[in-house]
């Protein structure tokens, strides 16, 4: 018996507004619908494909959730071999391309199209008049590993192409990877269940693909982005590269956001600093830039040499992540007292610095780490966070590897370390004793974003702290050039830099001087909202822990330290030193944000802002009672999009929220 019509349409709705919020959700990064509803439609679908398995398709969203394990992986010979990339480290390697490129075409200049060059694992996927029918991975070049059933997990990965106007044939090329955020919840739950962690997002991207149970790859985020057309047939072929992109997206096909098209060397040069400075807040990992020729038929002129095209050129950043050993592991003192190992490195480049010390975060992670003096390990430098080890190389391991044991007394005071049964960081508990944490609490006191004493550094803090000529905050305002110009390698000229740099630092803001105290707990954004809540330095003193937690963001915990901190008759008597000292900011601080127009408002910051930066436009609106958050949302209420502003451009557009440019920005905050 046939199925009633209904039944059939009610099947064909429920696929395509599934598959609608799959796109939303994994190409546009903008839910359409909450899980639960998601999760409702998808059992009815199920449910109904149950009961009339004649209905059953293979581009059907419940298809996703992979099939029965294979015994073993299919070969599939590639139609045109998938090749590598020439790489280029420097710009006379770019400049060097883009003459080569100039002189074969005979032209004055070249467009170019650039993209991200993504870390992941290349694949190729093949759509049969709309339906996805095959994908492999690269293998060697000539043929691969079928791995479909794998494929048609990726929730991002269309299963049929949107639109009426096809092709009989399409071959895509692209990458499978797996976004950070995604990485970071799938290592939680590694964690949680007490599974071994992965190293680093394309690791667990390539592991995944190669399962032969689907079920496991379906239950790991990937997702896939294209960056080539191989083959095209039945339709014309696009005449430039970056049409055919624009095509494949709108066969619902993800490409990355960050492409560009660009003039000459400059261009290029331009694309690789812009999308270099972003590296570290795009959602995956990349290792470089790629250009290609952005003219169809200026790439078959140009052709390939060897295994490699001659049209196209990876541009690579710094690696992030580079191999090294630990020489030994040694404690450090903080501020508030906290024993953090560090592991002392073979100095290693990496991230564009040397590195010659990563921290393990405490003794919990040594140990899930399993990091031992004399291990191979890999340390990744990623922007401006400090270098960390993100694994031991297990192989390299030698037979004197030794392990870590946390001291049982501070290093540098002698003090016992504490550690509470339910806290994973030991500490020292010498207080201000310490001159370690005296040295740490000076550092911050000094630093640029609190009271911003600017020489006031690590070695001299060091050597005032050994002298004994100062012993707290206030003390740095009772220095004078006899006692600065007394110090080993302190000439006069710098000494009065100092004392200069000392005295400017006495006006400042009542945010500042909150965070420069230390209080445990309390960092920038806090501080800022203590400041702007209580307006009054006396009034925050004066404040119960129930007045705490009446400002934004201030749980139990921040209220509890800062109750603690404002008890001790030591740091009082500190404040009121400083204020004597002439340390002071303008009063009203707080009144004044609260009645500016950007009060209290949401904002989000996408792309490169003509003439300002993130820093600065962030530090701006919340200086006048503003929010800089990382994600659009429905709670947001402007947008500031520069140029090559992406996803977040394309969600505030959807959700019909404002979007203004820098210099609206600039205007909104004058008014
Ligand atoms: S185009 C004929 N574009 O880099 C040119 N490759 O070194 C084919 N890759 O294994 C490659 N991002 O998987 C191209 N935007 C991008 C890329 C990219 C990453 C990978 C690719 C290949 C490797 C080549």
């Amino acid at each position: 018996m046939a199925v009633a019509s209904e039944i059939s349409a009610r099947v064909r709705a429920l696929r395509a507004e599934l598959e609608a919020h799959n796109r939303a959700y994994y190409v546009f990064d903008a839910p359409t619908i909450a899980d639960a509803e998601y999760d409702r439609l998808f059992r009815e679908l199920q449910a109904l494909e149950t009961a009339h398995p004649e209905l059953l398709c293979a581009d059907s969203p419940t298809q996703r959730v992979g099939g029965a394990p294979l015994a073993q992986f299919v070969q599939r010979r590639h139609s045109a071999p998938m090749l590598s990339l020439n790489n280029a480290f420097a710009d006379e390697e770019v400049a060097a391309f883009d003459r080569r490129c100039r002189e074969a075409l005979g032209a004055e200049s070249v467009d170019y199209a650039c993209e991200p060059k993504l870390d992941g694992l290349a694949i190729t996927l093949v759509y049969e008049r709309g339906l996805f029918a095959y994908g492999a991975t690269r293998g060697d070049g000539t043929s691969g590993e079928d791995v479909s059933a794998n494929l048609r997990t990726l929730r991002n990965l269309p299963l049929r192409l949107l639109g009426d106007v096809l092709p009989e044939r399409l071959e895509v090329r692209g990458e499978v990877l797996l976004y950070r955020r995604d990485f970071a919840q799938l290592n939680q739950r590694q964690r949680e269940a007490g599974a071994r962690e992965f190293i680093n997002p394309r690791n667990a991207a390539a592991g995944s693909l190669r399962q032969l149970d689907p079920r496991i790859t379906a239950r790991r985020p990937l997702r896939f982005l294209a960056y080539a057309v191989a083959a095209l047939d039945g339709l014309p072929m696009p005449s430039h590269h970056s049409a055919a992109m624009a095509q494949l997206a709108q066969w619902g096909l993800p490409v990355a956001a960050e492409r560009n098209t660009v003039t000459g060397l400059d261009g290029l040069l331009g694309y690789y600093q812009r999308l270099g400075a972003r590296r570290d807040s795009l959602p995956y990992d990349i290792d470089g830039v790629v250009y290609k020729v952005d003219s169809l038929a200026a790439q078959e002129q140009l052709g390939f040499v060897s295994r490699a095209p001659r049209f196209a050129l990876a541009h690579k950043f710094p690696a992030q992540e580079e191999a090294t050993r630990v020489l030994d592991i040694e404690v450090q003192v903080g501020r508030t007292g906290a024993l953090t190992p560090v592991a002392r490195l073979e100095p290693v480049f990496v991230g564009g610095v040397t590195v010659t010390n990563a921290t393990l975060h405490n003794e919990g992670e040594v140990r899930r780490k399993d990091v031992r003096v004399g291990d191979s390990v890999l340390v990744r430098r990623a922007g401006d966070v400090i270098p960390e080890v993100v694994a031991v190389i297990q192989e390299r391991r030698p037979a004197d590897a030794r392990e870590f044991a946390m001291p049982a007394r501070c290093p540098v005071c002698g003090s016992a370390v504490e550690r509470p049964a339910d806290e994973a960081i030991a500490r020292c508990s010498g207080g201000l004793y310490c001159p370690a944490q005296r040295t740490a609490a000076l550092l911050h006191f000094a630093s640029r974003r609190a009271l911003d004493i600017e020489g006031l550094g690590d070695k001299l803090v060091e050597q005032l702290v050994a002298a004994n000529l100062v012993n707290t905050p206030a003390d740095i305002y009772r220095l004078d050039m006899a006692a600065l110009s007394a110090l080993e390698r302190m000439g006069e000229k710098s000494a009065a830099n100092i004392l200069a740099a000392i005295e400017k630092s006495k006006t400042t803001t009542l945010a500042r001087f909150i965070y420069a105290l230390g209080i445990r707990n309390v960092g920038e954004s806090t501080a800022r909202d203590l400041a702007r809540h209580f307006g009054r330095i006396e009034a925050l003193l004066a404040a119960d822990e129930a007045a705490l937690e009446r400002v934004p963001d201030v749980g139990p915990v921040v209220a509890a330290s800062i109750r603690r901190f404002c008890a001790e008759p030591h740091n009082l008597q500190v404040i009121g030193a400083l204020r004597q000292a002439g340390v002071a900011w303008p009063d009203g601080e707080a009144a004044a944000a609260a009645t500016s127009k950007i009060a209290g408002k949401s904002f989000v910051l996408t792309g490169t802002l003509a003439g300002l930066s993130r820093d600065q436009a962030k530090d701006m609106i919340e200086a006048r009672g503003g929010r800089v958050t990382g994600s659009v949302s429905t709670k947001t209420d402007f947008v500031v999009a520069g140029a090559e502003a992406g996803a977040k451009l394309e969600r505030a557009l959807q959700l019909g929220i404002q979007v203004i440019d820098a210099a609206q920005l600039l205007h909104l905050l004058e008014t």
